[in-house]
């Protein structure tokens, strides 16, 4: 069967990336329709020889579509989900706003597929440090059962879409031309003040909750990883935007119940589907952002128990946030629910 598809924010950093990946996976459509703002419609997007006219999104968008891909931002999806739940379509949602809903399954296909059987028209896609941090822990977490992760993530300005990318090429360039940069989107585009990010990092992601004092960011890894994995795991993160283009790096430490096996450890992420181990320090081989732009995988390394906790151990990941952290997650779910009979 072929699937009538669209693909809301087609015109967004993540949009573009969705666009491909429904090509490179053989995502099997009928029809591919492009959804974007009233800015957008009428512009042609071409890949692979196809043309594409955007539309703009209405609530009429969907009495002919049976899977749609969204990426257009929180309070889009709040508003217009609903109307192509009503017309019968299936949402696959990358924005943060249903994630939390109990109704609505949180997913990751290689972690946890199976809840896509409890889905009621909406699955949403993780936040991108999520993604990739519990796809790289998955293994070990059903051999070490992991009790505590501590994590503190390097992310790329494109996580705060193409206005995030435009803003670290301008300002590297003034700062070079021997002018002050001016900042104008970063940490956060809603947020009272903005900061340069060349040549520097900021310890913002997204706005603060002023009752606990962590950002919106590091609640989604708290909530959403419990949510996947466990309600009981403990989770403490910061996450800090840092001025690369593509790829969001991760501190990630973890304590466990069982005692770390290195040799087990190894032999988990290899085998993990998803994860690729790229770990040889006598070589100087880990992964770093700039090696897998456009990549889909999440890559794996500096992998080492922790000197004084037997039950304790820390690694490095990387991975293409656009891609498993966003575009390609949201496919490879809509693949699996095809796989699964659910489509
Ligand atoms: P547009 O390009 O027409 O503004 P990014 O995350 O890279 O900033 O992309 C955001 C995406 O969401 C773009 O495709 C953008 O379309 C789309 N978008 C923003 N506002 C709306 C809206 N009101 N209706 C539909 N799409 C929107």
């Amino acid at each position: 069967k072929k699937y009538k598809v669209a693909i809301v924010g087609a015109t967004g950093a993540v949009g573009r990336e969705m666009l491909k990946c429904i090509f490179q996976f053989n995502f099997p459509f009928e029809s591919l329709k492009l959804l974007a703002s009233a800015r957008s419609a009428g512009k042609v997007v071409e890949y692979e020889g196809h043309e594409f006219v955007v539309e703009e999104l209405t609530e009429n968008s969907f009495e002919d579509v049976e899977v749609a891909f969204w990426s257009a931002g929180g309070s889009i999806s709040e508003k217009y989900v609903p109307y192509a739940v009503k017309a019968g379509c299936i949402n696959i949602d990358n924005t943060s706003h249903f994630r939390m809903d109990p109704e609505v399954p949180l997913v990751v296909p290689e972690v946890n597929g199976e809840a896509l059987r409890n889905h009621k028209g909406i699955i949403a896609n993780p936040n991108c440090t999520t993604i990739q941090m519990v796809s790289a822990l998955n293994r070990l977490n059903e051999y070490f059962d992991i009790e505590r992760i501590i994590v503190s993530t390097y992310q790329a300005v494109s996580g705060a879409g193409v206005a995030g990318m435009e803003e670290l090429y301008r300002q590297s360039k003034e700062v070079l031309d021997g002018k002050e940069p001016i900042a104008k989107t970063l940490p956060c585009a809603g947020d009272k003040k903005h900061y340069p990010i060349a040549f520097n990092c900021i310890p913002q992601v997204d706005k603060f909750d002023l009752d606990n004092h962590f950002s919106k960011e590091e609640m989604k890894m708290v909530n959403e990883t419990k949510k996947i994995f466990d309600k009981d795991i403990k989770v403490n993160a910061t996450c800090v935007r840092v001025p690369v283009l593509r790829g969001h790096s991760e501190s990630v430490y973890i304590e466990t119940k069982k005692p770390i096996d290195i040799d087990k450890v190894f032999e988990l992420l290899s085998s993990s589907h998803g994860v690729e181990l790229y770990d040889d320090i006598e070589n100087q081989v880990y992964p770093m952002a700039t090696l897998f732009i456009g990549d889909e995988l999440v890559h794996v390394g500096r992998v080492r128990k922790d000197l004084d906790n037997d039950h304790a151990l820390s690694l490095w990941v990387v991975a293409d946030q656009l891609m498993k952290g966003a575009a390609y997650n949201s496919v490879d779910i809509g693949l699996k629910m095809i796989e699964m009979g659910l489509l």
